[in-house]
């Protein structure tokens, strides 16, 4: 079925547009992919983190083979032959999303996104993708599989609306997840160390953000409590990086960008020069050579 005027753009700061949601023909069975409300305290819970920061497919895209590694080693986990419909949530630019189609030839693939770059970049691939935050979102009853590779970690509260997505599930369907677990890494301790000195805590503090993932144990907790069959695990990745400050070009496809935002080319000029050399410092460069250890957490769980 095609979902047109499924999409809605939202303004983050203001919140999901409540009530006006397109309608659905009574004679598509299909739910369509578009958020359903959550519960009232939930919303409510979530709403504050809501980031408007947009993104910058390009730049996240600079090292789209080391980002596509975890995703591989998710997918490969979900063990279903001949999925209907799979949701890639928090789909980015949908480079990911598109290798779905080889893996399951026959299913419908479908991707949404907050970020409207990150929207379109994915629409240039032909991938069907829609613009709504997760937060607002309940599975729709026909899904087989939701993946969501490296986006939680940006949502707080994200343990909540992971327990009511599988409350929503059929039974049978899988959710798979990844999250980076690199919040202890010296890159966040640099960082963390850089905004709360005196020079930029008043600018930056505000837009730093706290660590929202789990440990594995955890999720695993979690995940067990949702009549669901877990598969829970963590990987350091050891990225082989070169060029000039590797480690800081990695870290502004992301973690950087809410800092970037907060401040003026000027004082961003300054932050950089204090920031490179510490990134440096951690992550030595030899034979040309940056290494960067990261770890990363899994959860794959199939409902009962
Ligand atoms: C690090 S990128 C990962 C993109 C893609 N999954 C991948 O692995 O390449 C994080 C993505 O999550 C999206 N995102 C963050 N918070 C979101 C939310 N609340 N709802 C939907 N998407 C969200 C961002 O817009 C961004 O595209």
């Amino acid at each position: 079925m095609p979902v047109r005027g499924m999409a809605r753009s939202m303004n983050p700061a203001r919140g999901l547009q409540r009530g006006n949601a397109p309608a659905v023909p009574r004679k598509d069975r299909k739910q369509a992919l578009r958020p359903l409300p959550v519960t009232e305290a939930l919303h409510s819970h979530l709403e504050h983190a809501r980031a408007p920061v947009m993104w910058n497919p390009d730049l996240y895209l600079q090292f789209a083979d080391e980002r596509a590694r975890p995703f591989q080693d998710l997918v490969a986990r979900i063990n279903v032959a001949a999925p209907r419909r799979v949701i890639d949530l928090g789909c980015g630019p949908g480079n990911l999303t598109a290798t779905l189609g080889r893996r399951w030839p026959r299913a419908q693939i479908e991707g949404f996104d907050s970020d409207s770059a990150m929207v379109a970049a994915a629409r240039q691939r032909g991938i069907e993708v829609h613009q709504f935050d997760a937060r607002d979102w309940t599975p729709p009853h026909d899904v087989d599989v939701i993946i969501s590779n490296a986006v939680l970690q940006w949502i707080p509260g994200h343990d909540a609306l992971l327990v009511s997505w599988l409350q929503a599930m059929s039974a049978g369907a899988w959710l798979a997840f990844q999250v980076p677990g690199n919040f202890g890494a010296p890159s966040h301790q640099v960082l963390d160390q850089l905004v709360h000195s005196a020079t930029w805590r008043d600018a930056l503090l505000p837009h730093w953000r706290h660590n929202p993932v789990l440990e594995p144990a955890d999720y695993a907790r979690l995940l067990l409590g949702t009549d669901s069959d877990i598969d829970v695990w963590e990987t350091t990745y050891l990225h082989v990086l070169s060029g000039e400050h590797p480690v800081y070009t990695w870290l502004s496809g992301t973690a950087l960008r809410p800092l970037r935002a907060a401040l003026d080319d000027t004082a961003w000029a300054d932050f950089t020069a204090e920031l490179k050399p510490a990134l440096a410092k951690a992550y030595p460069q030899r034979d040309g050579v940056t290494l960067l250890p990261y770890r990363r957490l899994f959860a794959v769980a199939r409902k009962r």
